[in-house]
């Protein structure tokens, strides 16, 4: 069976990459879909997030990434896959989320699957590393180095932009 890991994964984390390898050890073949939200700013592009995530999962032999443009269930239709998977952290989750599942199951006919976060990432969040990371903090212990060393980049060009 095929499953869809959908995010905006700016940055990814160690927390996307624990439900994505879960995932992986579920399910036949996963699609990590890397979408735009719309309500937020990014610190990274489109295609630096992709890379990011092709380069962090590239160990996986059943994992494969891809661009989400339009209705994530459009997006699981195309590719015949019933299943989304979900990382859950706090209640504050779980409440958006059932909503989703709920439209997605309406609209698309596909299932979600809610995986719990595992304890050592269940606070970690990209919001909250983008936030430490504007400020020029280290936020290696909750990255892997490839995405660390893409922010350290990204910070020092912002730096010589703004001086
Ligand atoms: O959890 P994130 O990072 O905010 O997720 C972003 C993304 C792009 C995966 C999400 O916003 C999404 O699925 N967008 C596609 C539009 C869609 O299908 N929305 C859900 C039904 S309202």
């Amino acid at each position: 069976m095929l499953a869809i890991c959908p995010g905006s994964f700016d940055p990814v984390t160690h927390g996307h990459l624990d439900i994505i390898g879960r995932a992986a050890a579920l399910f036949d073949d996963v699609v990590v879909a890397v979408g735009r939200n719309s309500a937020k700013n990014y610190l990274f592009t489109l295609d630096e997030r992709l890379e990011l995530m092709r380069a962090t999962t590239g160990h996986l032999p059943n994992v494969t990434v891809a661009a989400l443009d339009g209705l994530l269930v459009d997006f699981a239709r195309a590719r015949g896959a019933q299943v989304l998977v979900k990382g859950i952290r706090f209640a504050s989750d779980f409440d958006f989320e059932l909503q989703m599942a709920h439209i997605n199951a309406v609209v698309g006919s596909v299932e979600t699957v809610m995986l719990p976060a595992s304890s050592q990432w269940a606070t970690l969040s990209s919001t909250m590393i983008r936030e430490v990371a504007s400020y020029g903090g280290d936020v290696g212990a909750f990255v892997p180095e490839v995405v660390a060393l893409k922010i350290r980049q990204q910070s020092s060009r912002l730096e010589q932009a703004d001086g």
